[in-house]
């Protein structure tokens, strides 16, 4: 058993594992071309986020996707970069929304240098993912801008919020778009391009929308649980910001039900109260929601996600390649914990 790319995955199958590890190291030099710019401080700017780390989940799925077909048809490795710079431009971008310090264990780029730089150089990323693209072909170029489309309501919709509508239904929502269309663009793109057929592609389409709500969801969760050893990110940035990720929604609900206490009313007050400001109340939200059983519900639904994803699966022959994608199931529920 061999762990693979940075995300962690292990994988039974040597020749699989060789293979996309020489994959993601072809990605790896596909993106350092993509960053470089004539202007230095731009390339500065840009590589910051893409040296300091990163799961490198996307290109992963790419490759994995691509083991259905021809691996190393001549489209595989350019669509990984492609869905990692579009990824990248997203984190400049989501840090700059969320108020974020930091990013990959670094300051963000809003934090080191400023917004501007920060959206400029999501920009920058954007622009230089569609020239990778532009030589894919016009159909990839669609797929990604319907994806690109769907990414950018999700974080408007989360900006926007669920106003009278059910904000469970709504976060859903949300992070469908914001995370699971360029997840499962991913999975699409490596289908796509390795020459799979048609059924091959959308039955790994349906898996990557269903991994990458499962993924999100993972992330919300460590957002509350985890340090920021962990993470690389500054733990609790959602209630620091108002964003209400599912376990915050599981305790409301809880806490309106025949079951909720006093406890977790005052818990739901404290939460609509402004945490930006309040260092103390932030802390003490923080650590009553990990004692709440509402984290662990939220892992609940984590992990049905997942099996959704592993279920959506079937379809497909039965290879190294498959269990793969099964075993990274347990990989995005085992980060919740
Ligand atoms: C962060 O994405 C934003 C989410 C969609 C949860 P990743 O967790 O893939 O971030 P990196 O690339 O590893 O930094
Ligand atoms: C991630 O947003 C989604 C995108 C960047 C499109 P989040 O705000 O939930 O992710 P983190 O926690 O900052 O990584
Ligand atoms: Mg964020
Ligand atoms: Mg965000």
């Amino acid at each position: 058993m061999t762990v693979v790319g940075p995300f962690g995955l292990r994988v039974r199958d040597q020749a699989l594992e060789a293979d996309v590890q020489a994959a993601l190291t072809a990605v790896e030099e596909g993106l350092v071309e993509a960053t470089k710019s004539t202007v230095p401080f731009i390339t500065e700017a840009a590589q910051h986020l893409m040296h300091a780390g990163g799961k490198r989940f996307r290109p992963l799925l790419v490759m994995l996707s691509a083991q259905f077909g021809d691996p190393h048809a001549p489209g595989v490795v350019p669509s990984a970069v492609v869905v990692e710079l579009t990824h990248l431009a997203t984190l400049y971008h989501d840090d700059v929304m969320d108020q974020a310090a930091v990013r990959r264990g670094v300051a963000s780029a809003n934090a080191n240098w400023d917004n501007s730089v920060a959206v400029l150089t999501g920009d920058f990323l954007f622009a230089r993912a569609s020239q990778v693209l532009a030589d894919l072909g016009p159909e990839a170029v669609r797929v990604q801008a319907e994806a690109f489309e769907r990414l950018v309501t999700g974080q408007i919709l989360e900006t926007a919020g669920p106003g009278a509508g059910d904000p469970v239904e709504h976060y859903l929502e949300v992070i469908a778009g914001k995370t699971g269309s360029l997840v499962a663009v991913s999975c699409r793109f490596g289908a796509m391009m390795c020459g799979a057929d048609e059924g091959v592609v959308s039955t790994l389409t349906q898996y990557g929308e269903r991994i990458g709500t499962a993924f999100q969801l993972a992330d919300d969760v460590l957002d509350i649980a985890s340090d920021s050893h962990e993470s690389g990110k500054t733990p609790g940035t959602d209630l620091r910001e108002g964003v209400a990720t599912l376990p915050v929604l599981r305790l409301r609900a809880h806490a309106a039900s025949s079951r909720g206490t006093a406890a977790d009313r005052e818990l739901c007050a404290l939460l609509d109260s402004d945490l930006a400001t309040d260092e103390e109340g932030h802390a003490r939200a923080l650590a009553l929601l990990r004692a709440h059983p509402a984290l662990e519900q939220a892992r609940r639904d984590t992990v049905r996600y997942a099996e959704e994803a592993r279920a959506a699966l079937s379809p497909l022959p039965d290879s190294a390649a498959k269990a793969a994608l099964s075993a990274l199931c347990d990989a995005v529920v085992h980060r919740a914990g």
